[in-house]
């Protein structure tokens, strides 16, 4: 195990004197199968393993499968994606200052179309919110969180001058105590920590997982709940949503109409809350949990897991996906609609995207263009979606791709991979 890491550290590193093309002549992966167990004593993740071992793969496909492309884009000049504890202080000051910058620009988005965005940054918000919970929400979960975290980047980038690329949060490192994570730290280097105590906005003493009034799972409440009183985003404002939310104290959104397409984007400003909870994250985020989801045999298993199960939320599983929103929780952090209003949404999405390019990427012949699901998430019965569906992210950005382009970080508009 601790080879196969030091393996991908090693050709991830860009190396100049190698032409790309050159990578491999043998079309080889690396047999995850045998990278199974890490020593108990290691405090290696397992997770991190596998990720190393998709890295290696995914060049080793790259530079035999598509070669015109490889020379475009290969491992001298794709960019790593790393996670935030990895990023140095001065790193973490940049990221922070373009975030604040994309919410003091101006909103793209007409007013009719969304009388609540106030800013730039509500433009992703609001994107989010007509694409995830209307009727016209077009591709797959995956591949549009994909597009949708890169363009995120690229604005960050374009508009507000940021020279890096987007962090991701590594769950199972910090899977026992989120709240002490460089991230969640409520440091001036984080994105904000916990809720002030003793406001918890629900009627219960719960949470209740997919909904308060039909709990398949409660998830006790933490030390917060209220207000995020310390970090850069303490002052954060909260504008649009919320629409599929547990919190109770959070005034209605003045769009309610689900067939206007107007739902949730009505001017709701309010302070950022969050309930971060170990609960949650310990049980199922942990080591065991991704490695698990990573060792799934097809994209429909993947699927599940990752969504809480075929009948989600029973039989006391989570999954990573809603396990990963349920960390910090709050206001709009527990809501599946806005929760792009909390910064650290792109965070656990990019940790999402990370596990998806594990998987793929740990046997890219047969996974690189598997999906599965419809193109409504929450709709089973809508149509499936297909690799030649086109997915556009409304204001937020310009531009359509299909399905197929978002299936390979080395290909459509992508160049990225992950440390
Ligand atoms: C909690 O409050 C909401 C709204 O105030 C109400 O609709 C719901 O019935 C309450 N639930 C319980 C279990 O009291
Ligand atoms: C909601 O919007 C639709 C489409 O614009 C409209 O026909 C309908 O009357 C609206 N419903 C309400 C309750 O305003
Ligand atoms: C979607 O695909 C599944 C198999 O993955 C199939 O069972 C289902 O019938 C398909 N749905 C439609 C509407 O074609
Ligand atoms: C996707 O488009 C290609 C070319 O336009 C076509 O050959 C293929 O049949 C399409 N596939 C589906 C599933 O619609
Ligand atoms: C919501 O989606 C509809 C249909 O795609 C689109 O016409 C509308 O402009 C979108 N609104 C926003 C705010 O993106």
């Amino acid at each position: 195990m601790r080879t196969a890491a030091v393996v991908g550290a090693i050709l991830l590193a860009p190396a100049a004197f190698a032409a790309p093309q050159t990578l491999t002549t043998s079309e080889e992966y690396l047999d995850y199968s045998v990278l199974d167990t890490a020593p108990a004593s290691s405090n290696v993740l397992q997770a991190d393993v596998l990720a190393s071992a998709a890295a290696i793969n995914q060049q080793i496909y790259q530079s035999i499968n598509n070669p015109t492309q490889w020379r475009k884009c290969n491992r001298n000049n794709a960019i790593y994606r790393r996670e935030w504890a990895a990023f140095s202080t001065s790193e973490k000051k940049d990221y922070i200052t373009a975030v604040q910058c994309m919410s003091k620009l101006p909103s793209k988005t007409p007013k009719e179309k969304c009388p609540g965005c106030q800013n730039r940054y509500d433009d992703f918000v609001a994107t989010h919110i007509n694409q995830t919970f209307s009727i016209h929400n077009t591709g797959n979960f995956l591949a549009w969180h994909r597009y949708f975290t890169w363009a995120y980047e690229q604005t960050l980038r374009k508009e507000c001058n940021y020279k890096g690329y987007q962090p991701y949060y590594n769950w199972p490192r910090w899977a026992r105590n989120p709240a002490g994570s460089p991230a969640l730290d409520g440091s001036a280097t984080s994105m904000g920590g916990n809720g002030l105590g003793g406001d918890r906005c629900t009627n219960q003493t719960f949470y209740g997982i997919p909904t308060q009034a039909q709990p398949l799972i409660e998830i006790p409440h933490g030390t917060g709940g209220g207000c995020v009183d310390s970090g850069p985003f303490k002052d954060w404002k909260v504008n649009l949503g919320p629409v599929f939310t547990d919190v109770t104290c959070t005034p209605a959104n003045p769009e309610t109409n689900f067939t206007n397409g107007l739902i949730g984007l009505g001017k709701n400003t309010r302070c950022l809350r969050r309930d971060i909870s170990s609960w949650t994250s310990s049980q199922w985020t942990n080591d065991q949990q991704v490695t698990k989801l990573l060792k799934s045999k097809d994209m429909k298993t993947f699927w599940y897991d990752m969504q809480g199960g075929e009948n989600p939320f029973s039989n006391n599983f989570m999954g990573v996906h809603t396990a990963g929103h349920f960390t910090t929780g709050g206001d709009p952090g527990s809501d599946f609609v806005a929760s792009p209003g909390d910064p650290w949404f792109f965070f656990h999405h990019g940790q999402i995207d990370r596990v998806w390019w594990t998987w793929q990427n740990l046997d890219p012949k047969n996974r690189i263009n598997a999906i599965y699901g419809t193109v409504f998430l929450a709709d089973p019965t809508a149509a499936n979606a297909t690799l030649n569906d086109s997915m556009n992210l409304g204001y937020a950005y310009p531009g359509t791709v299909t399905i197929k382009d978002a299936m390979s970080t080395l290909a459509g508009p992508f160049c990225y991979a992950y440390i």
